[in-house]
């Protein structure tokens, strides 16, 4: 059995796609039945449509992908109106990624996608804070701890927290964000990195820094889902350069419920698909009835 249920939403498998490496599932179902799918979490959705950042806004490392997108989208009423007619239709669970510059902005964005037909909201606290000159409400516990607890007075489906790994401190980010009222937590979202084209001698993105993600980020953000999944009662979605059925296992056997495909979709479109049947093969091979029996094996 590879079902795993979150908030009371029953996924068919615990592999979901990653926000904003899987738009809203189009571009993929060309390629194969995204019903497949445990789940699709959204490209980041915020209330007003927004352009995203000026300048490059992708660059390969040796081992990953720095990003600096800047959360470009149709907005909220055009993703309900348009996108998500179309996802219903893929039969698979529907994540809805949010993100907002301003408290306000996160709260009249959760109103919204309460009333549609998503299953569940991922706040993104990766997000600039507009108000507070630029830093992410991520970083802070207490910031955190304010943005989410109101989005949660009006959120009206089950509400996934995404945490940064550039939080100050992983374990409190993850405490503060249960107190809010956080119904899951994913991690992790990207890394604050840097590249500099040497030719030009400046920074490669306009903003200087921007998200590092990908393999190279594996260790990093399984040794954080190991720590959370320690001190949380809530399901955990563990995140962070899972590129193979192999990584997918040791997120769960860390603690993980279920777990997001990222920069690995950029890599190959089908990894999904192969991460599936690996989980399955593996199992079978290792006589594992259910994937609830791994989960948190390996903390034992
Ligand atoms: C191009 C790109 C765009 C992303 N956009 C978003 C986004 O809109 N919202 C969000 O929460 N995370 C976003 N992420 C972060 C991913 O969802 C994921 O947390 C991160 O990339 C780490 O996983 P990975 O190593 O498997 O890619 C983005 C990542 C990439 C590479």
């Amino acid at each position: 059995m590879l079902n795993v249920n979150i908030c009371n939403v029953e996924l068919k498998n615990p592999v979901i796609a990653a926000s904003g490496t899987f738009g809203f599932g189009e571009e993929y179902s060309a390629l194969f039945d995204v019903g497949i799918l445990g789940g699709i979490c959204t490209k980041g959705l915020t209330l007003n449509k927004k352009e995203g950042n000026k300048g490059i806004r992708l660059h390969e490392t040796r081992a990953g992908l720095i990003n600096s997108i800047g959360l470009q989208n149709p907005g909220i009423e055009y993703f309900i109106e348009h996108e998500l007619p179309k996802m219903k239709n893929m039969n698979t669970a529907i994540i809805a990624n949010l993100g907002g510059g301003t408290v306000e902005e996160y709260i009249e964005g959760a109103k919204k996608l309460s009333c549609s037909e998503v299953d569940m909201i991922e706040l993104n606290i990766s997000c600039p804070n507009v108000k507070s000159g630029g830093i992410a409400f991520g970083i802070k516990s207490e910031t955190a701890y304010k943005v989410v607890s109101k989005v949660k007075e009006y959120c009206k489906k089950p509400l996934i927290v995404k945490l940064s790994p550039n939080a100050e401190d992983i374990i409190d980010m993850a405490i503060k964000c249960c107190e809010a009222g956080a119904d899951a937590l994913s991690l992790v979202n990207t890394f604050k990195s840097l590249a500099i084209d040497i030719y030009k001698k400046k920074p490669v993105f306009d903003n200087v820094f921007a998200g590092l993600s990908g393999p190279c980020i594996k260790p990093i953000a399984l040794r954080m889902v190991y720590e959370v999944c320690g001190i949380v009662d809530v399901p955990v979605i563990g995140i962070g350069g899972i590129s193979s059925y192999k990584d997918a296992i040791e997120f769960i056997m860390a603690g993980a419920t279920a777990i997001q495909v990222g920069t690995a979709n950029f890599i190959n479109p089908m990894i999904c698909v192969e991460i599936i049947e690996g989980i399955k093969s593996f199992m079978e091979e290792q006589g594992i009835k259910d994937i609830k029996e791994i989960r948190g094996i390996a903390r034992r």
